[in-house]
């Protein structure tokens, strides 16, 4: 079978993956699930029937899945189109197909295209990824910037109720993944670009929403970490970026909302640096902070830091915790606080509104209140 474009040949995936219940299992997944657990994933899938157990491997375990287990079926036919469009790959006796990398999910009524999850992710969707996509479901009609889309959880998802959406990111990967995601969700009123922060964004265009996941985690510099993650000293390296370009890209009445993880306490404290961002800019900010986690004695979070770092060089773990711990405590920080920071064009007078809902290092629910 030879489809005419690009458009058909996913036209006709998505519909396999539908009559065969792949949707169903997908959408009937927690939003994160995929990500925390790929045992719980695999065992899932064998208690299922082929050709359904099939494409479960492939499409969300990642697994590289005889062929044969779907003669018969359309998508048998499909498969030399997705490899050669990049999106499955064969084993090297070609009698087995995979991903290139990259797993399915179902985001905001979306199916989407994101990284097999990694040690060094570089195609980012996470926990905080869907906390930030909830709290913009209520936008409807209105001109939409998703900065640092990776694969468009944000931005994509708000396609369908908005007029028009630009998604950008510095990763040219990242993009390449975002259209094609738009493509498998047939969404045509999109633009992904390739571009830092504001860069390749037109100077003339204005949005009522603009939505920001940008690197957020405060970190060392000196500390190698995921770029998808490293916010720097401070965790604002991109954020304060997006945070200048506002009042240029804003409409009146617009706003936008940033994930963050701020840091409370000391030199690096975020909610001053925020203040002084804002200070002339015509910007107000409404943080709402959801946890908050020590880092001056009970350095819990700092090690899932350093593991995280040092996740490819175990040998580093100790070093770069030490790295850490002596950042925080020069700074005299004493929390990472995971926040949402809403920005809006202020008439009045430019002010940080801080409604901080965690109970000291306990919160469960990272994300929300
Ligand atoms: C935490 S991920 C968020 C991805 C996606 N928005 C989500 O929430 O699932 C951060 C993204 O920012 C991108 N990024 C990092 N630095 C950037 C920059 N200076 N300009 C634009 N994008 C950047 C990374 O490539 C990555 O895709």
């Amino acid at each position: 079978m030879r489809y005419e474009n690009f458009q058909d040949t996913l036209e006709a995936f998505v519909g396999e993956l539908e009559s065969h219940g792949v949707v169903d299992i997908l959408s009937g997944l927690f939003p994160i699930a995929p990500l925390v657990s790929r045992a719980r994933m695999t065992k899932m899938s064998d208690r299922l029937e082929e050709p359904l157990r099939s494409f479960i491997k492939v499409f969300l375990v990642g697994e590289f899945i005889s062929i044969e287990r779907f003669a018969g079926t359309d998508f048998e036919l499909l498969i030399p189109e997705l490899v050669r469009q990049g999106i499955l790959t064969y084993d090297s006796a070609e009698l087995k197909i995979g991903t290139r990398g990259i797993v399915l999910m179902s985001v905001g009524g979306l199916l989407m295209f994101i990284e097999k999850p990694h040690y060094h992710p570089t195609l980012y969707y996470g926990d905080e990824s869907f906390a930030l996509l909830s709290r913009l479901q209520f936008f409807k009609g209105k001109r939409v910037l998703d900065l640092c889309c990776g694969p468009g959880a944000q931005g994509l998802s708000l396609a369908a109720t908005n007029s028009h959406v630009t998604l950008s990111d510095v990763n040219p990967l990242a993009v390449a993944l975002c259209e094609i995601n738009a493509t498998l969700n047939k969404l045509g009123n999109v633009d992904v670009l390739h571009s830092n922060v504001f860069d390749s964004v037109p100077k003339e265009a204005s949005f009522d929403l603009i939505v920001c996941n940008p690197p957020l985690l405060p970190c060392p510099i000196s500390v190698r970490f995921p770029f998808v993650g490293h916010g720097g000293d401070d965790g604002l390296r991109v954020t304060r970026e997006v945070i200048e370009g506002l009042p240029e890209y804003l409409a009146d009445g617009g706003s936008s909302y940033i994930s963050s993880v701020l840091v409370m306490g000391g030199e690096l404290d975020s909610i001053e640096k925020l203040r002084k961002m804002v200070r002339c800019s015509g910007m107000s900010v409404d943080v709402q902070i959801t946890a908050k986690y020590r880092v001056d004695v009970e350095p819990g979070v700092l090690q899932m830091l350093a593991a995280t770092a040092s996740a490819t060089n175990k040998n580093e773990y100790e070093r770069n915790l030490e790295k850490m711990r002596g950042h925080f405590n020069r700074a005299s920080a004493r929390f990472l606080c995971p926040a949402i920071l809403k920005l809006r064009k202020s008439r009045t007078t430019e002010k940080v509104q801080v409604a901080d809902f965690s109970d000291d290092g306990t919160a469960s629910l990272m994300w929300y209140l």
